[in-house]
């Protein structure tokens, strides 16, 4: 039975409105997400709104949440209403042209930080698919000594990566470069590489709900027919950019732990580390080299 909103424009309102409206949509936790954007059209921390709930809305307000409240309906990401996203201990802009990062990416900053727990080690980090440089920054955010290399395919994604590199401070320790994987770079100059790339098998995305399907980039999610072509593509090079000790932590799909362990050790690498995401699903893949590499600064030419 349909759920009776009180009348009135007061916070309750709004809320119940919201809640009706998300749920009718399809959305999930509807409530929460209708509390979400009426924090964001008032401009008030979402947690205190429930407690709120007899205060007054202007109009304006609520027409503002109401022009929100119709994006979140046509299953457009909260995120990239809120042009935000939180990732490890940074807040991030994203849009359209960047996946919105995920909380099981946190995952490969976790294999890297008790694979490579020296902070002053890591000199070199190089993000292959960088998008919204989140997994970039992040390592940068916890390795002080390093300087990075964010590569992506999408000049488009470059701007935002651009965008938040000088926005978490990290600018002067980061460069962005338009390239396909790691194409451009130099013999032995990575230390340490960080890859969420795309993943989906091409057929299943129309089946994907209608926030990733509809919004997010097709480039950030289409794997090729079997999910797996930008790992054909990029565990080859490895073991050729990395340094001596060095390390490539990569993001894999669900089920995808065991193919992409084979495509590595044919490649010429070793497995390091496979470490679960917090669904207990195989998430990130630990990857060194048993040869030698050739120290060399990361280069894009
Ligand atoms: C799954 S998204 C990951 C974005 C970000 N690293 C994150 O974890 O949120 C994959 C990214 O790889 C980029 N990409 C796809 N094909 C590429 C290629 N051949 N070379 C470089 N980047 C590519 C896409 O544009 C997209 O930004």
């Amino acid at each position: 039975m349909a759920e009776a909103c009180p009348a009135g424009a007061t916070i309750g309102a709004l809320l119940c409105e919201g809640g009706a409206v998300l749920r009718a949509a399809g959305v999930e936790e509807a409530r929460r997400e209708a509390r979400l954007l009426v924090g964001l059209a008032l401009a008030r921390d979402a947690g205190s709104l429930n407690d709120a709930a007899r205060e007054a809305v202007s109009e304006e307000q609520a027409a503002r949440f109401r022009a929100l409240l119709r994006r979140r309906a046509a299953r457009e990401p909260f995120a990239y209403i809120a042009g935000r996203r939180g990732f490890w201990t940074l807040e991030l802009a994203v849009t359209p042209a960047v996946l919105v990062p995920r909380p099981e990416t946190e995952t490969l900053l976790e294999a890297a930080l008790a694979l490579r727990p020296d902070r002053a080690s890591v000199h070199r980090i190089v993000d292959l698919g960088t998008g919204s440089g989140a997994l970039l920054l992040a390592a940068l955010s916890e390795y002080p000594a390093a300087i990075g290399l964010g590569i992506d395919r999408s000049p488009a994604a470059l701007e935002v990566a651009h965008r938040n590199a000088a926005a978490t401070g990290f600018a002067a320790r980061t460069l962005f470069a338009l390239g396909d994987w790691s194409s451009t770079l130099a013999p032995g100059s990575v230390d340490l590489l960080l890859c969420n790339p795309p993943y989906v098998p091409s057929g299943e995305i129309a089946s994907l709900a209608p926030e990733v399907r509809d919004y997010e980039p097709r480039a950030a999610l289409d794997g090729g027919p079997d999910g797996l072509a930008a790992y054909r593509a990029i565990l080859p090079d490895l073991p050729r950019i990395l340094a001596l000790g060095g390390l490539a932590i990569l993001e894999v799909g669900a089920g995808q732990a065991e193919a992409v362990a084979v495509l590595g050790s044919t490649s010429g690498l070793v497995l390091r580390e496979m470490r679960q995401d917090l669904g207990g699903i195989a998430r990130s893949l630990a990857f060194g080299v048993a040869e030698k590499g050739v120290g060399a600064p990361p280069t894009t030419d």
